[in-house]
């Protein structure tokens, strides 16, 4: 696990983009926790960054999918309202697809679900424009963590 502390909207954004370069190439999840407002779209548009995504990323709240090509494709997840949608929804496809990435904001309601192996953001609001970013490895070597900041 790795904390990081970033003081602006932007920083968050080059954070998420940092996390990406350095992470394994064959990881292809990223689950975010943290509350309203505590920067999960924020680091998102870094995460697309990262993945040559040029169009503007912004919050799924009312859909729960939404596809942002790229050089990789941004499968963009929000499962907040997922019990008004139905069991049906085949998280598999997306999360199988070999060529995507896939992140996932409120991905606890779906937890059998989850591949075996993903990292995740825990953000926290710190105050106005300070946020506490904890980085998680679940079943990934954790030494790719040590680089994210050192990747330009
Ligand atoms: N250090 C920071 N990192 C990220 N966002 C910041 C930071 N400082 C200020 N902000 C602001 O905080 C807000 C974060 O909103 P964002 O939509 O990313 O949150 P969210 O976690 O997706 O919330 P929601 O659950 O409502 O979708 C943005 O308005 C952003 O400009
Ligand atoms: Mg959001």
């Amino acid at each position: 696990m790795r904390k990081f502390t970033t003081n602006s909207r932007e920083e968050t954004i080059e954070l998420g983009e940092k996390i990406v370069k350095a992470l394994p190439k064959d990881v292809k999840v990223i689950l975010l926790d943290g509350n309203l407002s505590a920067g999960k779209t924020t680091i998102t548009k870094g995460i697309a960054k990262a993945l040559g995504v040029k169009g503007i990323v912004n919050s799924p709240t009312f859909t729960i999918l939404k596809t942002y090509p790229g050089d990789v494709t941004l499968y963009h997840l929000d499962l907040y309202r997922l019990n008004e949608v139905g069991n049906d929804f085949d998280l598999e496809d997306y999360i199988n697809d070999e060529d995507g990435f896939t992140v996932i904001e409120w991905p606890y309601q779906v937890n059998q679900l989850l591949p075996d192996r993903y990292v995740e953001l825990k953000l926290t609001f710190i105050n106005e424009d300070t946020r506490e970013i904890e980085v998680h490895s679940h079943h990934i070597n954790d030494e790719w963590e040590a680089n994210i900041w050192n990747i330009y």
